[in-house]
């Protein structure tokens, strides 16, 4: 069996912070990694002893359920030790610092932190009082690698491929790191990327990451290969962005007669957590030809596997005794 980050793959990063900066190949050596725990994941044995002995840790400042159970099961699935830091009931909630909190994790000689926190930048400057290697769970707006590499992954399977897809994000751009982390991911391995939002909820400036912007479901989806949507990232909203969900669902939420401007296969997407009925129809998000939301969900375990892998056996780290 290969070792990965032990022998033949190298993965040349200490931390993931972002997609930002990464190459085509190395985007392609995580994804090839994540194939194989695809396959392992689907047998009834799904361990292998591949971490034994490391110790991750979960630091989730913000709330999660996919992401924290996937790197959760993630760690468990290659025999390593991870524990889950309920920042709810942590000295956080007594006054203690982001890098308090980390400079006392890192004492108890962590191989690896993934750490989702509210503040774009947070995760990075954590990075840099470690001696552990860093995962971004997501931070802030800012970005969220696994999830782009999930969805990449899901893509790749069912498509073949990236190059040459046109993929439409549709939704609350402004507040999305999932959607910072695919329009990196997506450009650097040649895909096309359309942005569909209201004005409001499209970032200043967005178009120097080369996307094309449409304020329009009807014209943006026209002939996409891909329709991915986001919620409303109410919690980050600080003002009025929108009149009315009703209104947003009139013109924003994604439904059949909306999607049929895309190609028939086009394949519908969502990182979740899905408002049905705000952002998506519940007969479009349930669609089992078209929708491969769940399909996410699996490829999501198997990324993260593939990237504590990596990380945790990096010898650049140090981590590889
Ligand atoms: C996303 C997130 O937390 O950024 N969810 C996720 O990780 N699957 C998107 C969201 O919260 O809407």
């Amino acid at each position: 069996m290969a070792k990965g980050g032990k022998d033949n793959v190298h993965f040349p990063h200490r931390h993931l912070l972002g997609i930002e900066g990464l190459s085509p190949e190395e985007i392609s050596i995580l994804l090839d990694r994540s194939e194989t725990y695809v396959n392992q994941n689907r047998r009834a044995d799904k361990t292998t002893p591949l971490l034994h002995g490391r110790t991750i840790i979960n630091l989730f400042f913000e709330d999660s359920t996919r992401t924290r159970t996937s790197f959760e099961l993630a760690g468990k699935r290659l025999g390593g030790d991870l524990i889950n830091m309920s920042v709810a009931t942590s000295s956080v909630k007594k006054g203690e610092t982001l890098i308090d909190t980390a400079m006392t994790l890192n004492a108890m000689h962590p191989d690896v932190l993934v750490v989702r926190h509210p503040h774009s930048g947070a995760v990075k400057l954590l990075s840099e009082k470690v001696n552990c290697a860093v995962i971004n769970g997501g931070d802030g707006s800012h970005e969220h690698p696994t999830q782009a590499l999930l969805d990449a992954l899901t893509i790749r399977r069912r498509r073949g491929g990236l190059s040459g897809l046109q993929v439409a994000i549709c939704g609350d751009i402004l507040h999305s790191r999932v959607a910072r982390s695919n329009i990196h991911l997506l450009n650097t391995m040649g895909a096309r990327v359309r942005l569909i939002a209201p004005k409001t909820l499209i970032p200043p400036e967005v178009e120097r990451l080369g996307v094309e912007i449409f304020h329009d479901m009807n014209e943006g989806l026209r002939d996409c290969d891909i329709v991915m949507m986001l919620r409303l990232q109410r919690e980050r909203m600080h003002g009025n962005f929108l009149p009315s969900i009703r209104e947003y669902f009139h013109f924003f939420g994604l439904d059949y007669e909306k999607l049929s401007n895309a190609k028939e296969d086009a394949l519908i997407m969502h990182p979740g957590p899905m408002n049905r009925g705000v952002e998506i129809d519940t007969d479009v998000a349930d669609d089992v030809g078209r929708s491969v939301i769940r399909e996410q969900v699996e490829m999501g375990v198997a990324v993260r596997m593939a990237v504590l892998e990596l990380l945790a056996l990096n010898p650049d780290n140090g981590g590889n005794a």
